[in-house]
């Protein structure tokens, strides 16, 4: 059993980026290990929210969790500001890092594009994520590719403060999908799949109707060549396509390429199409029930008192290494 942390952000609706390259480890990894999962709501405000938007969001990705597969009788599901010792390490752990290190984050490079009067909050979101994951002596991590600078920094954190004191903080590992780590964008398959991107064409939600997924899919941008044929580097497009076929259907690549060779695009998006509607329609009928249930505000508050009951021991031996307060 190892302990498993993740988290996902109450911004927008969870889209198949977020499932197929993370969420989908989340459910496998809870029936073999102590896995903790959080709606890491702190990070969104790093951003100007509407409260009353952000409340709703926080309840949605909260609910999608458990439409997935989480359940809370075997993984802890709770609402990061619910449990206060993210805030308290992230400032100790602020302490144990350097503003280098900070600004070569490539996430903060994207969203500040360099402007000075880009948020502290956006600047310090590592240090946040490092806390949560170090908060609970968390050994894995599932996420997908894009966080693995955020993973990296965090390990250097951790080694960092147990050079200085010993055995302050377990060293954890990303655990990354083998395909799907990172969905690209429906209209600019050089992107990755994002909750902000203008376009809703360019992603779909967990939640988006069969219209919505039909449209997206058939708008989707591919190639001149016309072949159903995996390459990154020449067919980013339809390379995508075909790894968000073989995620939701199970197939292997190379069986989906020969089933279609001499098709054309049109019949393999055709299909795609129904491949997607028929994984997320069981994920949204759940979702409708429980979204509207009390069992879900239930799971969250015992979540966040189990959550606490984890991280206050841990959190309490980390301050004893760096001398504060004075409390046992
Ligand atoms: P967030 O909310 O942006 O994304 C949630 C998860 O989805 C993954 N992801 C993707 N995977 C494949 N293809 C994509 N296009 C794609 N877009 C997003 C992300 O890698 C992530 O695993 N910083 C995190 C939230 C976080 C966290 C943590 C994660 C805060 N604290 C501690 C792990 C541990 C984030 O922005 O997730």
């Amino acid at each position: 059993m190892a302990r498993v942390f993740s988290g996902v952000q109450p911004t927008g609706n969870i889209h198949i980026g977020n499932y197929l390259g993370a969420l989908r480890q989340f459910v496998e990894l809870q029936n073999d290990n102590d896995c903790i999962y959080c709606v890491v709501d702190m990070h969104s405000i790093t951003v100007p929210q509407n409260p009353k938007e952000l409340r709703q969001h926080i309840l949605d990705v909260a609910a999608l969790y458990m439409a997935i597969g989480l359940d809370p009788e075997k993984a802890i599901l709770f609402v990061q500001s619910d449990v206060p010792g993210h805030a308290e390490l992230s400032w100790i752990l602020t302490c144990s890092s350097y503003t280098g290190e900070l600004s070569r984050m490539t996430q903060f490079k994207e969203k500040s594009r360099n402007n000075e009067s880009a948020g502290m909050g956006l600047f310090s979101y590592p240090i946040l994520m490092a806390a949560d994951i170090l908060l609970y002596d968390t050994e894995i991590v599932p996420v997908g590719n894009d966080q693995k600078q955020h993973i990296e920094l965090c390990r250097d954190i951790a080694i960092r403060v147990n050079n200085r004191f010993e055995n302050t903080f377990v060293v954890p590992e990303g655990k990354y999908m083998k395909s799907a780590a990172r969905v690209m964008s429906l209209d600019d398959p050089t992107n990755k799949m994002s909750k902000s991107a203008e376009n809703i064409h360019s992603r779909i939600s967990l939640l988006d109707e069969p219209s919505k997924i039909k449209k997206s899919i058939m708008k989707a941008t591919t190639d001149s060549e016309g072949t159903i044929r995996v390459d990154w580097d020449e067919k980013p497009g339809i390379s995508n396509l075909i790894t968000i076929y073989s995620a939701f259907s199970g197939i292997d690549i190379p069986d989906i390429e020969k089933k279609y060779e001499g098709c054309g695009y049109g019949d393999f998006k055709k299909d795609l199409v129904d491949v997607t509607v028929e994984a997320l329609t069981p994920i949204q009928e759940r979702y409708a029930e429980i979204r509207k249930s009390e069992e879900l505000k239930t799971a969250l508050k015992e979540g966040a008192e189990k959550a606490n009951a984890i991280a206050v021991p841990i959190l309490r031996r980390v301050k004893k290494k760096f001398g504060l307060g004075v409390k046992k």
